[in-house]
Order: structure tokens, then sequence, then C-alpha cells
């Protein structure tokens, strides 16, 4: 949703404050310095799937409410999440009472949770999660709450005291971009200067884009994860929307991703109601290649014990957290197929060929082995798992040889190379 213009030239934040904050010395070159998302965020985020119901008199299991931050809370114990790497549960838009307490602070809505936050956080951290939280950058968030323009540092600290532990800042109804970019600096100050561990996820470039080309460079240092592209929704469209858009500004964007700083192409919508199984698959191969917040938004009191081991398919998930922290790239477009690779730690790499076809049957696509990994991946010779749709070891491969496989349409193949030792 694009930032509101007109209304008074005012900024977002009184550039001096912004510029005693950095003279503060929070900034250095690099990833945001707060020590945070070294991997990409997992968790859970209740946008894509809950939205801003709440109407909680109608339908209670399904409205923004304590009750359902709670109960996810519970299943993602229980039934695995937590242990599979989910540990953020994230609360989004709609939240917030319609206006602030008397002394300026946001409150969450008294009635959907009549605990407030803080009892709702204490919760989370009780079963060994953590609690995320959203707000906005300018004068309302994109649902129309109120926005923290001018309150940035009441906000940061409201949210420490509360015990929250990770901060999604949209960028709707601010008045312009420069003093958007403003707010997004000067809440990662805040944040950071609250003391509290806050991982900061970003819309920063999603706002800048229909301006101009936005400063990767600097939004890493402010920020832990940044969406740069159009909200995810529960179709095939979609999805691919944001797979052509991420290899289409690769260039622009691969190079910045690193431990502490992640492109996030937005939710995982595995287990709704819009994707294929092998659409689900693509979704799940693709996030890993791209080294994307693994941020689920689904019912998980209600999820297919497919869709469930998809997202907790141990293999897939090491490739998204590999400790490298490089982010893969569309490799070559050819006959309907795309490769994509990603380089890992101990010189290994993941492989994904994505039909994009959706018509005809399995298509069968073979890759010479020597153009993989910038020719190194399996030089002189590598192992290759195949990892989705269902892992089998495949073998080992000479340099020289070729990898094929049959690719369901707009359905992936995921791989692992693991380079054999040099005899
Ligand atoms: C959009 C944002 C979505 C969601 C929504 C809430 O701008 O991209 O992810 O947060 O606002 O209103």
């Amino acid at each position: 949703m694009r930032p509101e213009r007109g209304g008074a030239k005012r900024l977002c934040v009184p550039a001096l404050r912004l510029a005693a904050l950095v003279l503060w010395g929070v900034l250095s070159a690099g990833a945001l310095n707060n020590g945070l998302a070294k991997t990409p965020t997992m968790g859970w985020l209740h946008w894509e799937r809950f939205m801003c119901n709440v109407n909680c008199r109608e339908q209670p299991d399904a409205c923004i409410s304590e009750e359902l931050f709670m109960k996810m809370a519970d299943v993602m114990v229980s039934d695995g999440w937590k242990d599979a790497g989910y540990e953020y549960l994230c609360i989004d838009d709609c939240w917030m009472a319609p206006r602030r307490d008397s002394n300026g602070r946001l409150q969450a809505d008294p009635v959907r949770f009549p605990g407030g936050i803080p009892r709702l956080a204490d919760y989370v951290h009780s079963k060994g999660l953590k609690l995320g939280i959203y707000a906005d950058v300018g004068n309302k968030t994109c649902a129309g709450y109120p926005g923290s323009f001018g309150f940035y540092d009441i906000d940061a600290q409201t949210f420490a005291n509360w015990g929250v532990d990770l901060l999604k800042f949209d960028g709707c109804y601010c008045d312009s971009v420069d003093h958007l970019i403003d707010g997004y600096k000067y809440m990662s100050l805040a944040l950071n200067k609250t003391g509290r561990s806050i991982v900061y996820s970003c819309e920063w470039p999603l706002y800048v884009w229909p301006f101009r080309k936005p400063n990767y460079k600097e939004i890493q240092q402010y920020c832990n994860h940044w969406r740069n592209f159009a909200d995810v929704y529960d179709s095939w469209q979609s999805i691919k929307k944001i797979l052509d858009w991420t290899s289409s500004n690769q260039e622009e964007i691969i190079g910045v991703a690193g431990p502490g700083a992640w492109n996030d192409p937005d939710m995982l919508v595995i287990g709704n109601f819009g994707l294929s199984w092998d659409q689900q698959i693509t979704q799940m191969a693709l996030w890993a290649i791209m080294a994307a917040p693994l941020l689920m938004s689904n019912d998980l009191r209600n999820i297919s014990p497919q869709a469930r081991a998809l997202l907790q398919n141990k293999d897939v998930i090491a490739i998204n957290q590999d400790p490298l922290g490089k982010q893969g790239y569309q490799l070559r477009k050819e006959n309907n197929i795309q490769v994509w690779e990603r380089p890992l730690s101990n010189l290994a790499w993941a492989l994904a060929m994505v039909n994009q076809q959706e018509m005809g049957g399995p298509q069968l696509y073979g890759i010479s082995v020597d153009s993989l990994g910038k020719g190194v991946a399996c030089n002189p010779s590598c192992s290759i798992t195949q990892i989705l749709p269902v892992k089998r070891k495949l073998g080992i491969f000479a340099w020289t040889s070729s990898l094929k496989a049959e690719i369901n349409p707009t359905g992936t193949v995921l791989f692992l190379l693991e380079i054999t030792q040099k005899t």
C-alpha cells in the first residue's frame, strides 16, 4: 500500500534528533549491529491468513485476539514447530486500540487483548518463543490504527517494556519518501537505544521503489530484514510475481543480504487454500534458495500433514538457515525451466529447477554439472541428493556428467550438491 501523500510538509522525524542519534554511534558499516537474525528469522505472522479480522463476536477463532496468539503459541510447541526452528510468533496490523492512552502510549484493543501485550508476551516467552509486533512509520497503520510518527521513542520504549522481541514496521501514511526513510532510520536507533534485543523488520524499500532505487547499503545498516515487493497472496500468480521480481532485481539486492540483513519476499502461504502441492513445494524450495525469512501465515491448528512435513523439512530448513548466509540467485532460464542456485557452507551448493509451464506433464530437463556453482560445485565430483519433492540420494557425479530431472508443471526439484574431497 503506498504512503498517503498530501498533508502538511512535516518531517516524519526531526532531522536534528536523527543526526544526534547517528552521532550516538549506534551505526557502523555493514549489517545492523544488533547481533540478531544471524540466520533468516523463522516464525509465524498473522497477516495473510487472518488479515484484519476484528469480528470476535462471530468469528472468535479467527479474529485478531490474545486468544488466537496464545493458541498458536501452544501449537507451535506441541506440534514441533518450535523444535523445527520457528521461534517468532508475530502480531501484524489491527492489534491496537483506536487511540493512544492518556500518556500517548500505544495500547492493545482492550476487548480483544484483555491482558494487554505484556500478558501475551509473558505467555509466549513461557513457551520458549519470542513475540513480534507491528507498527507504522507514518501517521496511521495501513489498516488505519495509530501510526508511530512523532512517537518513535515512546513506541520503541513501550515495545521494549512489554517484552517485544521483533518489530515489523510498515510504511503507510507518511507524506514523503525522504521523511519515510528518516522515520525508518530513527526507529532503528530508538529500538537500539532501549537496550532490548528487538529484530527490526522493515518495508522501507517497498515504499521507495515507486520513486527511486533504494539505497540498500543504507537499509542493511538499519534493518534486519526488509520487504522489497508487493504483499504475498494465497495464489500461484502471487508467488510467480515475487520470484520474477526477485530474479529481475537480483543484481541490486542479493549482494547486501547476509547474516543480520535479509531480503524478505513475504510470508509462507503453505498450508492454506490457493497453492497446489507442487506450488507449495516451489515456495518452500525457493524461499530456502533466497535465504528468506520463513514467516508462515496459516492456521497451525488445522494444517495438513503434508504441509506440516514440508514446512518442517529439516533438509530444506538447513539450506535456508545455512550459516554462510549467502542469498541464492537465478542462474539461467530456458524452455520454461528456471535454474536457481545458492552457495552454502563447506563448499556445498543448493540447486533448484523450477518448471514455469502451466500445462502438459512433468518436463525432463538436464544440466551439465560443470556449469553449476560457478563451475566448482562438482569439481572433480560431488554427491548429489534430491531434497524435494522427495529425498533421494542420487550418488556421485563427475564434473563432466549431466544432472537430469523431471519437474512437474509449476513444481520444483531441489537438490543439495556436496563436493567430494579432491582425490
Ligand atoms: C501492508 C503490509 C502487509 C500487512 C498490511 C497490514 O502494507 O505489506 O504485510 O502488514 O500492510 O495492514
